[in-house]
């Protein structure tokens, strides 16, 4: 990495300055991405281009934009892009978050395209692309671009710097899944897509099963050579190394709450429940949290040795919620809290049982490492995720002893926490069934789950991850997937 210069491009910033009242607050936002990326720059320094989409972020950076953070021991530099409110709502809420989101998550919500959205996309790319630095001090720049905001731009880059004297690598991570060739098909600009992402040197997925998705989309939709020896695809000339990379979590020791201080956060969060199920999450459509309290309503009927023990504390990020289908959302999930509090819960004594605890405003991760030591279980019940960095999260920061996992089997992680109590989401009973069994594991067998799923998120961490694709890139080699043809 000496020789080279890291430039990480996403739409989320890793801080967002926020004001309120007369005050400035640094936000560290809800995403995995940021999680997983965060500790690369931290350790290795170099520049992160994204949106400012924080009401002070600019008045707080520089004139370029740019600012050194983290904020209390500054590591790298953030470099902060800003779109008008056309292009934001074009570019993020329309195009990526309406259009090309529920396009690659087969959750049922039907996307949208907009001609006008397409055409904030592009632009934005293009704003993205010029905010690259061409010269980076004469080292060689590697170009890591994050996520469906930026198919395009991969392309882009490569045009721009066909005649740098330092060609930089260029490699495009997708966070999210990638549907079938079909599923893709109905997007108006898919070959657009699909030529922008080829740009890359190496394009990442955290599944080979979504590796395989891309190779097939190509092959239907492009003129293009698809090598299913070396997993690439060759188009004007310029192959593409397509790869799994599972992204992990940054594997720093958490401190451990002893039982009193856990007892002090639950009486401060108003929770009297003897058992804890916690769920940690943006408020978002594919999370399947409004499936997760209708379990917790049947497992009240179905076991009613429950009732009054156990309750859910669900933590629901705000996110994106100009879009309509996400304010839908937040009012279908507050009347199925509603009836599950008024059906089982209990006001009569000194400490009032509420069977589901709604938290629906941003918490920090420090609060959240306690909450999910709290949480005697934790739930994942995503409808469909690309990995999902709550489950892991939760088996790194719970003790082995103390905690269960149950687990959608529509998500990344589920290919590598084989030890969690594996559900389908769309199944009330069998989600109400699997908390009811995670409850009655045997310490012993639980703690045998545990650490098996706490190594393997010890060693599959975010370094991991990030170096993986950095030696790809580098060497062109084969990433840590087994290249495998879809059957
Ligand atoms: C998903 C995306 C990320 C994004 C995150 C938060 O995980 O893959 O790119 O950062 O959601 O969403 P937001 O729209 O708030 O950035």
């Amino acid at each position: 990495m000496q020789d080279h210069q890291l430039i990480v491009i996403s739409n989320r910033e890793p801080y967002i300055h926020q004001r309120r009242d007369e005050k400035i607050e640094i936000i560290r936002p809800a995403s995995g991405l940021v999680t997983a990326l965060e500790p690369i720059l931290r350790q290795f320094g170099g520049l992160w281009i994204a949106h400012a989409s924080g009401s002070a972020d600019l008045e707080t950076a520089d004139k370029q934009g740019e600012i050194r953070v983290p904020p209390s021991q500054p590591r790298y530099t953030l470099r902060r892009v800003a779109l008008t409110r056309e292009e934001e709502l074009g570019y993020y809420y329309g195009f990526s978050n309406e259009g090309l989101w529920p396009l690659c998550h087969l959750a049922h919500n039907r996307p949208i395209f907009r001609l006008s959205d397409w055409e904030q996309y592009q632009a934005v790319n293009q704003r993205f692309s010029n905010a690259v630095p061409l010269d980076s001090d004469g080292k060689n720049s590697l170009i890591l671009i994050q996520d469906y905001h930026f198919a395009l731009l991969p392309r882009l880059l490569k045009q721009r710097v066909a005649t740098a004297s330092h060609r930089p690598k260029i490699g495009i991570f997708w966070h999210i899944p990638w549907p079938n060739p079909e599923a893709f098909g109905i997007c108006p600009w898919n070959q657009e897509l699909l030529k922008g992402m080829l740009g890359a040197d190496v394009i990442g997925f955290h599944t080979q099963y979504h590796c395989n998705n891309f190779l097939e989309t190509c092959n239907r939709y492009l003129e293009a050579r698809i090598d299913w020896e070396k997993f690439s695809v060759t188009m004007d000339n310029q192959e593409t190394l397509i790869r799994a990379f599972p992204i992990g979590i940054d594997p720093s020791p958490v401190r451990t709450l002893n039982l009193t201080e856990i007892k002090d956060l639950k009486t401060r969060y108003g929770i009297h429940a003897e058992i804890v199920a916690v769920g940690v999450d943006r408020l978002d459509y594919t999370k399947g949290i409004v499936e997760r309290v209708e379990a917790m309503e049947r497992l009240l009927e179905k076991y009613p040795q429950y009732r009054q023990r156990l309750s859910l504390v669900q933590m629901g990020a705000p996110s994106r919620t100009h879009i309509p289908a996400y304010r839908a959302l937040a009012a279908q999930l507050r009347e199925a809290v509603e009836r599950v509090n008024s059906r089982f819960g209990d006001d009569s004594g000194p400490s009032p049982y509420r069977p589901v605890i709604f938290l629906g405003e941003h918490h920090e991760w420090e609060e959240i490492q306690y909450f999910y030591q709290m949480g005697d279980l934790c739930l994942v019940t995503s409808l469909h995720d690309g990995m999902n960095l709550v489950a892991k999260e939760y088996v790194w920061c719970q003790a082995a002893e103390r905690g269960s996992l149950i687990l959608s089997k529509f998500t990344g992680a589920s290919r590598e926490l084989t030890e969690a109590l594996i559900v389908n989401p769309y199944s009330i009973e069998e989600l109400a069934d699997s908390m009811a069994t995670a409850i009655e594991l045997p310490t012993a067998e639980r703690t045998r789950r545990m650490l098996a799923m706490k190594e393997k998120v010890r060693s599959q961490n975010a370094f991991h991850w990030a170096s993986s694709q950095i030696r790809t890139l580098l060497t062109g080699t084969a990433g840590i997937s087994t290249v495998a043809k879809a059957s």
